[in-house]
């Protein structure tokens, strides 16, 4: 993940350090048995943005203490938990395609993938432990959250007038929680002053939110080669996302054939191209990406409370990428 924003000194010291994230978790995946091994590292290996990890070192340089090693635990802890967390979403997602290699469930099966993900969860609670009772704590509502997220993904919003508060709740469960998490973890490990650990867990949480929504703009925006996923696996595993809340809220009586599209299961690859087509050029698309910027704003609003200079500066220009991504 590319900062436009970035002090040369601190660009130098964050690649080294995620050079040891990037180290120290290849060897938290390698178990004893090399089955194990294969496909805990297989989504590893296939790529990822570290986009979680590149949070934790980052609100780490608000704090005297950056270069702890409690920072880069941290750092693997969220990676570990999110790794985890994507075997089994594609088994739910039932998706085939994740950072351009086959999932694993696509690769091996459903079992090898959700035991997987159970094994990297695992890895990842030990190294919660090292961190103290705090952190376990943490990481264990972070769960929590992130497993509610996820389950109330699933169930329909209680009526059509609280559909979008309903899919908010999801994206700050799913994905605001772990980010939040990061940015928390961060500041903590790194003994920043308490206000600036909450603002920056609140800031996470924001920029969570932003950035799980700009990737719903994604999967219905993007080819393949950009996001390494397959395009609109949202859409066909009916997933509700904010572009498409936003189609639905409009009730445009020109949308009668893309709603149709929606309501029915897109199993054909015409019905699903032409329902991507249809909404790539829908105003909705424009709406929901302006609801990204002014999240995004909201987070760097946050950060007011440290002192001017190349660490904010940093922290604004990721809230920026995030809500302008294109993969
Ligand atoms: C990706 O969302 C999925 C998440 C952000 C969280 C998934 C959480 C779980 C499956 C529960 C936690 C389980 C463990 C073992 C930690 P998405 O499907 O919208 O994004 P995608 O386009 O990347 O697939
Ligand atoms: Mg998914
Ligand atoms: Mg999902």
């Amino acid at each position: 993940l590319a900062l436009p924003v970035l002090d040369e000194a601190l660009a130098a010291r964050l690649k080294a350090r995620l050079v040891e994230v990037e180290a120290a978790l290849a060897d938290h995946i390698t178990s004893e048995a090399d089955f194990v091994t294969e496909a805990a590292r297989h989504l590893m290996d296939a790529g990822g943005k570290r986009f979680r990890p590149l949070l934790v070192l980052l609100a780490a340089e608000t704090g005297p203490d950056a270069a702890s090693s409690q920072v880069i635990d941290a750092a693997c802890v969220v990676e570990l938990t999110h790794l985890a967390s994507l075997y089994h979403d594609d088994v739910m997602d039932e998706a085939a395609l994740r950072r351009g290699a086959d999932s694993a469930n696509a690769r091996w099966d459903n079992h090898v993938a959700i035991l997987t993900g159970d094994w990297l969860f695992s890895k990842s609670s030990e190294l919660t432990a090292a961190l103290g009772p705090d952190a376990v704590k943490i990481q264990a509502r972070t769960f929590s959250r992130l497993v509610e997220g996820q389950i109330l993904e699933t169930v329909p919003p209680a009526s059509e007038e609280v559909a979008l508060e309903h899919h908010l709740r999801v994206v700050a469960g799913k994905t605001g929680s772990l980010i939040a998490t990061s940015a928390l973890y961060g500041a903590r490990f790194a003994g920043a002053p308490a206000e600036v650990e909450e603002a920056l867990a609140a800031y996470g949480e924001i920029v969570g939110a932003a950035f799980q929504i700009s990737d719903d703009i994604l999967d219905i925006a993007s080819e393949t080669e950009e996001s390494g996923k397959t395009p609109g696996t949202d859409l066909r595993e009916g997933v509700p996302t904010l572009p498409v809340l936003l189609v639905r809220r409009a009730k445009r009586a020109e949308d009668a054939r893309l709603v149709e599209l929606l309501d029915s299961s897109l199993e054909s690859d015409a019905d699903l191209a032409e329902a991507l087509g249809l909404l790539r050029a829908h105003p909705a698309m424009d709406e929901a990406r302006a609801y990204v910027i002014a999240r995004a704003q909201e987070a760097k609003d946050l950060l007011k409370v440290l002192p001017e200079g190349p660490v904010r500066d940093a922290l604004e220009a990721f809230a920026d990428v995030v809500a302008t991504r294109t993969a």
